[in-house]
């Protein structure tokens, strides 16, 4: 039974990939004083149907939306920074006017699917609020691309400027006057009126869009200047970057810096983001410069080089019909004993120790009619380090046997010696 047409399952390697991208990301950010932000998957559709854009593909095209039973548009949120914002301005611009939050989690668009492409896909966002430096933009690419590079995923970044409501106009109407009586696909006739720079990001009219002027010719001072400054900072902060003037991002609230992020490997965009001055203003909070980005998980995991551990970790309990109630008995100790984490134990004893392998990883037999030989057998398909062997022979000697299955090792202890 197939999933729903771009959705797929997430399990084993790829879910430890997942695991590694997302728990490396909490940390990160945390440490850069982002804060975690959790929104429902559900949101009326007012916050993205005029944040985004009526000529944005997502509005136009890709969004799931459903009345709900008291009549009110329910859609699946097709990215974050709306709903951050939304979030911003009811319950956090009053106590927090500047504010650095992240978010992790599932989005939805109903687009054509194709690798990398998905109807379901998870990204990690920042979103930072109450920050209209230049410095503020360079920081936050800067701290995207070391993120990458942490992770090990070289990548190329490319910024732009889309400009503000005073110097976009000027633009709209030099791209209306380069595309009339050019052959634009459907969308994008429509897009000629409402939002020609929008056909600059059409995936059909890539031809059509070669030679058309570029928006840095028609930035205003402010403009010009803060994204002179965002260039000279980047550069400073020893962020590679190439100035791409065709950049202009697929969503309406842009303002200012844009940027997309590419992989050696992948031809679409691994992270993007910008700035985005007046969506606060826009959607009822007060006036709040800001800005963000967004991964795009399933992307990256692609290009990720990571290993999952496949390394022998820890500890079996195996039993015989005599040992069975000491097992359990041992195993509910050890439940209740060990409550520090891996981490903190390896620190002390080594990652060979037993104790530390018990920290990370243990687990019990639970099929009691099943032999110790396949007991054991089991432990080791499913790369335990460790078994404990508990039989009539240990319940005498009131000890346990430990064998390491990585080099068949035998040793004693008595349980006492284990429990902290
Ligand atoms: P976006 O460019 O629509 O921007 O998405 C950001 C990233 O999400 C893309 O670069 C891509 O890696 C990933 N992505 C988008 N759509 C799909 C898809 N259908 N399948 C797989 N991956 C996908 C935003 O969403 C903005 N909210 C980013 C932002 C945050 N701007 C300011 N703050």
């Amino acid at each position: 039974m197939p999933t729903v047409t771009g959705t797929d399952d997430i399990f084993g390697d790829v879910a430890e990939k997942f695991e590694f991208l997302e728990n490396f990301a909490k940390k990160y950010f945390k440490k850069f004083g982002f804060e975690e932000l959790r929104t429902p998957i559900i949101e009326y559709s007012w916050v993205f149907k005029k944040t985004l854009g009526d000529s944005s593909d997502i509005v136009m095209h890709q969004m799931y939306s459903f009345e709900d039973k008291d009549g009110k548009e329910i859609v699946l949120r097709p990215e974050g920074t709306a709903a951050a914002v939304r979030f911003f301005i009811e319950k956090l611009c009053h106590t927090n006017p500047r504010a650095k939050i992240f978010y992790i989690g599932p989005m939805f668009r109903r687009e054509r699917p194709q690798k990398g492409r998905y109807r379901q896909f998870h990204q990690v966002g920042c979103e930072m609020f109450g920050f209209d430096s230049p410095e503020s933009d360079a920081y936050l690419i800067f701290l995207l691309s070391e993120f990458l590079a942490n992770i090990g995923v070289k990548h190329k970044i490319e910024v732009n400027s889309v400009g503000c409501n005073l110097c976009r106009p000027n633009y709209s109407s030099a791209l209306r006057e380069f595309f009339d009586g050019k052959i634009l696909c459907e969308d994008c006739q429509k897009r000629r009126e409402r939002n020609p720079m929008r056909i600059l990001d059409c995936k059909k009219d890539v031809e059509v869009v070669k030679d058309v002027p570029s928006v840095l010719d028609f930035l205003c001072q402010r403009c010009k200047t803060h994204f002179d400054f965002v260039i000279n900072n980047l550069k400073k902060f020893g962020v590679e970057f190439e100035v791409n003037p065709k950049i202009v991002r697929g969503l309406d609230y842009y303002t200012g810096t844009v940027f997309e992020v590419f992989s050696e490997k992948a031809s679409s965009a691994i992270a993007a983001g910008g700035r985005y001055d007046l969506l606060v203003e826009f959607m009822g909070g007060p006036q709040t410069p800001a800005l963000g980005f967004a991964i795009g998980v399933e992307r990256v995991v692609e290009v990720l080089n990571f290993q999952p551990d496949k390394k022998r970790l820890g500890l079996f309990i195996c039993y015989t019909s005599e040992g069975k109630e000491k097992a359990f008995d041992f195993f509910v100790k050890l439940v209740r004993s060990f409550h520090l984490s891996g981490e903190e134990i390896g620190r002390e004893v080594g990652d060979d120790d037993l104790k530390y392998h018990i920290a990370n990883r243990f687990d019990i037999s639970v099929e009691t009619s099943k032999s110790l030989k396949s007991q054991i057998r089991y432990a080791d398909s499913q790369n335990f380090r460790f078994v404990a062997i508990i039989g009539k022979n240990e319940i005498e000697k009131g000890t346990i046997t430990f064998r390491d299955l990585q080099n068949s090792h035998q040793f004693e202890m008595k349980e006492d010696e284990l429990l902290f």
